[in-house]
């Protein structure tokens, strides 16, 4: 086989140099050439010209496909089901983020070796010796007897081993380890991760096999090789959760087969990987009495409802540039939130800090955060504690609006069942009663109304 000819290729613009360079001639950015391999159009495995018998290809209204039967795949694990959109869907390539030590390799680990009771299933490592995931599996009770696992790196080898068994479930320990042959980059490269992800996806979806593959997240977060993997995978699921805690949420950031932002909750013992499947008030940490800068708000992310407690700290700064700083919230969010603050209700902080957590490493992107989380910061602004039995939710507009989210009567119910007394809400949300059972729903409609509520 000839040799295959690589090229330098810009991850920024696309542009392909000869040789490598420390800035792209095409836009000018620095440090942006990385090795490929270079492919005439016409070897690509899609192309196949336009000289062949054209007559015989037509489309199709959309309506005359057959109905074909959603043939899904339960894992066995239900939360992990709920993230995939109702379970594996055949020839589906699965990617699975996460920082190191979250968890990633026990999931799947447990979740391969309950299929392999039921399917033919191969778990690849390139990151772990045989021994190692055997004595994992040992500790955790799994029944092993049927699961396959290759230690292997090289990815065609991966494909010829893959390629005999034929598994109707794959699982790949990290991406980040595989590297082809046909490149002479290091493991772990974007170009390196690229193609040998691109020759796995080949893989999976000429033979119909659902393949799951893990990648290291770098340290700004973000998958390592530029987001090149999310474009190629069907689904991509990312591990949240604070490192001291035991919980560990999977959200899933793009499903071709389901919704995005739904969740799957599940607890680290010394088991492994448990599911929570009632995971609504986990994230509340009840204080002994009262405190100011708490408050717990009803978020509803994928489809069912989660109390979470939003804090904030409001302090005098001495910087020039006070600070805004946030965690499992959004900062430009805040930013706009204290901006209204001060244009609507009066209240500025240009000499404070601002500091907003969301507890137990929860992210809350939703804009129903809002409306608490302004109540938070000006509890801990008057150092006045709010009721504890109070909720609350809402968008709040630049306008100083206090505007309706979806769901509103579902996440109130929520908080009734969990015993909560007083909720203040949109009142595009609030029911006509104005209350829930025992809960009192105060509806507001402006900034300076909700600040003023039962303080
Ligand atoms: P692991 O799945 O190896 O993480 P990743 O593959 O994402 O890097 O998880 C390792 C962590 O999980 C490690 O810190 C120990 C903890 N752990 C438990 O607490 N209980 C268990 O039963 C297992 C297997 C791991
Ligand atoms: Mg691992």
């Amino acid at each position: 086989m000839a040799k295959q000819k690589s090229v330098y290729s810009c991850t920024s613009c696309g542009a392909q140099a000869s040789k490598w360079a420390g800035q792209c001639g095409d836009c000018g950015a620095w440090n942006t050439l990385q090795e490929a391999v270079a492919q005439a159009v016409s070897d690509h495995p899609r192309f196949s010209g336009y000289s062949g018998d054209v007559t015989t290809i037509r489309a199709e209204p959309l309506i005359n496909l057959e109905e074909e039967p959603e043939t899904r795949v339960s894992t066995g694990v239900g939360e992990l089901d709920r993230v995939l959109g109702g379970g594996l869907v055949p020839g589906s390539v699965t990617l699975i983020g996460g920082d190191p030590g979250i968890g990633k390799s026990t999931l799947l680990t447990q979740t391969l070796a309950a299929l392999s009771q039921r399917l033919p299933t191969l778990y690849v490592s390139g990151e772990e010796s045989r021994r190692q995931v055997g004595l994992r599996a040992r500790r955790l009770n799994l029944p092993v007897d049927k699961l396959k696992l290759l230690t292997e790196t090289g990815v065609e080898r991966m494909i010829k081993v893959a390629q005999q068994e034929m598994p109707r479930v794959m699982a790949v320990d990290s991406i980040q380890t595989v590297y082809t042959g046909i490149l002479q980059s290091a493991p772990g490269s974007v170009a390196q991760v690229r193609e040998s992800a691109a020759q796995l996806v080949r893989f999976a979806k000429q033979t119909n096999t659902a393949m799951f593959l893990i990648g290291h997240v770098t340290k700004d977060g973000t998958l390592a090789g530029p987001r090149v993997l999310e474009h190629m995978v069907d689904t991509v699921l990312y591990f949240e959760g604070d490192p001291g805690s035991r919980y560990r949420i999977i959200r899933a950031i793009k499903n071709r087969f389901g919704a995005v932002n739904e969740l799957g909750v599940f607890a680290m013992t010394d088991k492994g990987l448990r599911e929570v499947t009632n995971p609504s008030a986990i994230f509340l940490s009840r204080h002994e009495k009262p405190v100011p800068g708490s408050i717990i708000m009803v978020t509803r992310e994928g489809s069912r409802p989660m109390l979470v407690e939003v804090q904030a700290l409001v302090d005098e700064s001495h910087l020039n540039n006070p600070r805004r700083v946030t965690l499992g919230h959004e900062q430009n969010r805040l930013a706009m939130l204290l901006a209204v603050l001060h244009r609507h209700a009066g209240v500025a902080m240009y000499d404070h800090d601002v500091f907003v957590n969301v507890v137990g490493g929860v992210r809350v992107s939703e804009t129903a955060a809002d409306l608490p989380v302004l109540r938070a910061i000006l509890s801990s602004y008057r150092d006045r504690a709010l009721p504890e039995d109070m909720v609350a939710f809402g968008e709040v507009g630049l306008a100083g609006e206090i505007r309706p989210v979806p769901n509103g009567e579902e996440r109130l119910n929520e908080a009734a069942k969990h015993g909560f007394k007083r909720a203040i809400v949109p009142r595009g949300n609030s029911p006509a009663k104005g209350r829930i059972g025992d809960m009192k729903v105060i509806a507001v409609q402006r900034l300076d109304e909700a600040i003023e509520q039962v303080w």
